[in-house]
């Protein structure tokens, strides 16, 4: 909970006590996995068709930018939930170095500044935004300090009287009125009805190694059994390089087809998860991989209207305590600064979660990606997400993942789970090269490096088209060798971020 508040202050581009996110929780004690689900909701105001025109069109922005975009937050929810139910501290103690941080503010850096630069309009638009996050309406220069005094009072009052500190009383009376002053929809009823949920995390095996990961309304844990299904079809260890990256791309594009297709909020749509999840699906869908050309999406299905991504933003912390206890999880407020909007007296920067809802049938969002009706926005729905903390465990070693990404963030696991299962250390699972395809638009995205020159024209002969992007994502690893006693951690190196193996003094490991 402490590194998940600090998160919320340092990163204020990436989470947010205006967010959400899944925590994937493992306990030592008794072996208990669950997903908590702090994952926003749709105001109970909201109507799908709100971001279209009179012509049916979506709003340029709209679902992005501002009041209106932004859901009902869960991640004080899961604080608060998590905290009381799973943690030893108080939230009082575990909120305390976020709390300061957002007082005593701290120096910004390049990273900050990027992404300052990159949402400055939806910054400026709010003046409380504008206020908090620039200096004198422009991005702060290096080393600027940041402080956010009327956040650390908002994170002093959640520690103080819980929940309800955030979701009723004079923080959600502002948040609420300064939501509706600017043209949002929300209601004091929506923040009293908000409500996390625990959930059965998603299984599957690859080689030995086992997965646990993210359950709907993530799609992550779907897709990555679905993934795997498929690629157990092929004789995986006897296929070239150009081989395995021409199987991976058609494995991904089948799978986010289904993405789009099926699946939603568990607690507002049936989705056919016992087919999705089935060897017998996967195989069918395997027999469909020709090995000597690329299947083009259009052929899979109707082709809606495509996008290519935008700048992503959400961020990820994967932890193991002393007693084996483990958390991954993957927090976000959407877009970089999310809707770009902070309700004045709160220093609450809210999410735009509300684009990852499918807006019109076929609509790509900010990440590309399309949904259909599964996905579409309803009263207190929850927008389907890719989030993916996950576990994997061989039976030897351990690992506690996941990353940042939007839509790649799926495919960004897969990889690691490859990796992991070809025995990589931490360091090789959050540096190892991507590559990406989401069914719609119909190319393969991958960082510079990711193939081989030889790699890549034999892709291209099979009919793929390739899209250089810049390197992207920022994994957290840890892996434990159970075996041979030892931890290491490694934080991506396309991030900015460390990663710790911290000594713990023999008597503060409890005696098993
Ligand atoms: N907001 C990105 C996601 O949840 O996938």
């Amino acid at each position: 909970m402490a590194a998940s508040a600090a998160l919320a202050v340092v990163e204020p581009y990436s989470s947010g006590l205006g967010g959400g996110g899944f925590w994937l929780l493992h306990r030592a004690r008794d072996g208990l996995e669950l997903m908590v689900d702090g994952r926003e909701r749709a105001p109970l105001a909201a109507r799908r068709g709100m971001y279209l025109d009179a012509r049916g069109e979506p709003v340029p922005g709209a679902s992005i930018d501002g009041a209106l975009a932004a859901a009902i937050p869960g991640l004080p929810a899961a604080l608060a939930h998590i905290a009381a139910r799973y943690g030893r501290l108080p939230l009082t103690r575990s909120l305390a170095p976020a709390i300061r941080l957002a007082r005593e503010g701290f120096p910004v850096d390049a990273r900050y500044r990027r992404f300052a630069r990159f949402r400055l309009a939806a910054l400026r638009a709010s003046p409380e935004a504008a206020r908090i996050f620039l200096k004198d309406g422009e991005v702060p220069p290096e080393g600027w300090r940041l402080r956010q005094p009327a956040l650390a009072a908002t994170l002093e009052r959640l520690a103080r009287v819980g929940r309800d500190g955030f979701y009723a009383g004079p923080v959600a009376e502002r948040l609420v009125a300064g939501v509706r002053a600017a043209g949002g929809i929300w209601t004091l009823e929506d923040l009293a009805a908000y409500r996390v949920a625990e959930r059965e995390p998603l299984r599957g095996t690859w080689q030995g190694v086992r997965l646990t990961s993210a359950a709907p309304p993530s799609s992550g844990g779907v897709l990555l059994v679905e993934m795997l299904h498929m690629l157990e079809r092929f004789d995986w260890d006897r296929l070239d390089a150009a081989t395995r990256a021409h199987v991976l791309v058609e494995i991904m594009r089948r799978a986010y087809r289904d993405r789009a297709r099926w699946l939603g909020d568990p607690d507002h749509v049936a989705m056919p998860l016992a087919r999705l999840l089935s060897r017998a699906y996967a195989a069918r869908l395997a027999r469909g991989i020709r090995l000597d050309r690329a299947t083009p999406s259009a052929a899979l299905g109707p082709p809606p209207g495509t996008a290519a991504p935008g700048g992503t933003h959400t961020t990820h912390l994967s932890i193991l305590d002393a007693e084996g206890n483990r958390v991954a999880a993957t927090l976000t407020i959407n877009y970089p600064f999310g809707s770009g909007f902070v309700p004045p007296g709160t220093g609450v920067l809210l999410n735009d979660e509300m684009d990852d809802f499918a807006l019109k049938p076929g609509v790509p969002n900010v990440y590309g990606l399309i949904g259909a009706e599964a996905n579409a926005i309803a009263p207190g729905r929850r927008p389907l997400s890719s989030m993916s903390p996950t576990f994997l465990d061989d039976g030897r070693r351990l690992a506690i993942l996941g990353t940042p990404g939007g839509s790649r963030i799926i495919t960004m696991v897969l990889h690691a789970i490859l990796g992991f299962a070809e025995g990589a250390d931490a360091r090789g699972l959050v540096a190892r090269a991507r590559f990406h395809h989401q069914y719609l638009p119909d190319e393969v995205q991958h960082e510079p490096g990711a193939f081989t020159p030889a790699v890549a024209a034999r892709l291209r002969a099979l009919g793929h088209r390739l899209r250089e992007v810049e390197p992207y994502g920022n994994m957290q690893a840890v892996v434990w060798d159970r075996r041979a006693g030892t931890v290491e951690a490694a934080s991506d190196p396309r991030g900015i971020g460390a990663a710790r193996v911290v000594a713990v003094p023999r008597r503060h490991v409890p005696a098993r």
